[in-house]
């Protein structure tokens, strides 16, 4: 971390919260609304199985990751994940129920009561890490239902989350799955094994796309402000080794420097190759 302070980065680290908890569900089964046993996911996509929100001791362990985490990592900002956190459990969890009751959580606007169960896990580990000091980011899950104030919100599933978001007032981070997601192939060519099953599968998002992705499209002008950064993911699901890492980062991750300091203007892709 000192390190790469020295070189002018932050390390931004990401808890994701309270879906995507299987490795800590695997070892802590009582984190979970059936009490297990879990198994570490090993492949592609999304489980059912979550953080059962509904128990004080979930949250003593997530205050207690989110105290060690802090200390590890200087950054003003902490990303909280937030995203693709199925709700089936919560609902058949007389725990999470109960919770459900105590808050007086219903459905309608938009929400169900399990989404607005989901707000209120966003807004208590909001609530501590701001007092200790920190923002948070979350991706764009977090605005189903009612986001509080002072959350920067990640766009991945496309540009409408951080449009809305912006209109709303958030802070926004630009990183739609189109242009910004480099485990998609890069080259028609590139072997379907290190690129993983399902959607990946069928297309690919090459430097060209990415380069000519403009972050301000689509945002009013008086909202624009609002877009702090963009960002890529490099998911490693199904990457072996650091070669086929190096492959699907560059050269995406200079096109991406490109589109995050170039004045629309100023960006030429015949340039950059
Ligand atoms: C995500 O790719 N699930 C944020
Ligand atoms: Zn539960």
């Amino acid at each position: 971390m000192a390190y790469a302070g020295k070189l002018g980065v932050t390390v931004i680290p990401e808890l994701d919260l309270p879906g995507h908890m299987l490795a800590a569900m695997a070892s802590y089964p009582w984190l979970g609304c059936t009490g297990g046993p879990y198994d570490v996911w090993t492949k592609w996509g999304v489980s059912d199985q979550v953080l059962c929100v509904g128990k004080e001791s979930t949250f003593e362990f997530l205050f207690n990751v989110l105290d060690e985490l802090c200390e590890l990592f200087p950054s003003e900002y902490i990303h909280i994940g937030g995203d693709e956190c199925p709700k089936k459990e919560w609902a058949n969890c007389p725990v999470c129920q109960a919770k459900i009751a105590e808050l007086g959580l219903k459905d309608g606007d938009g929400a169900t009561k399990e989404q607005r169960l989901q707000n209120y896990v966003t807004k208590r580990v909001q609530d501590y890490l701001e007092a200790k000091g920190r923002k948070i980011i979350g991706w764009d899950e977090i605005l189903e239902g009612d986001l509080a104030e002072g959350a920067t919100v990640m766009s991945w599933r496309g540009t409408k989350g951080g449009i809305q978001a912006a209109g709303m007032g958030f802070d926004v981070i630009m990183s739609p799955t189109d242009y910004c997601y480099l485990d998609y192939k890069q080259g028609e060519n590139d072997r379907e094994s290190f690129v993983g099953a399902g959607y990946a599968r069928s297309k690919f998002y090459d430097a060209e796309n990415l380069y000519n992705y403009e972050p301000l499209d689509g945002f009013d002008a008086g909202a624009t402000s609002h877009i702090t950064g963009v960002q890529a993911n490099m998911w490693t699901e199904y990457i072996r080794n650091d070669k086929e890492l190096h492959y699907m980062l560059l050269p995406r991750l200079q096109a991406l420097s490109e589109v995050q300091w170039c004045e629309p203007a100023g960006k030429d892709y015949g340039r950059f190759t």
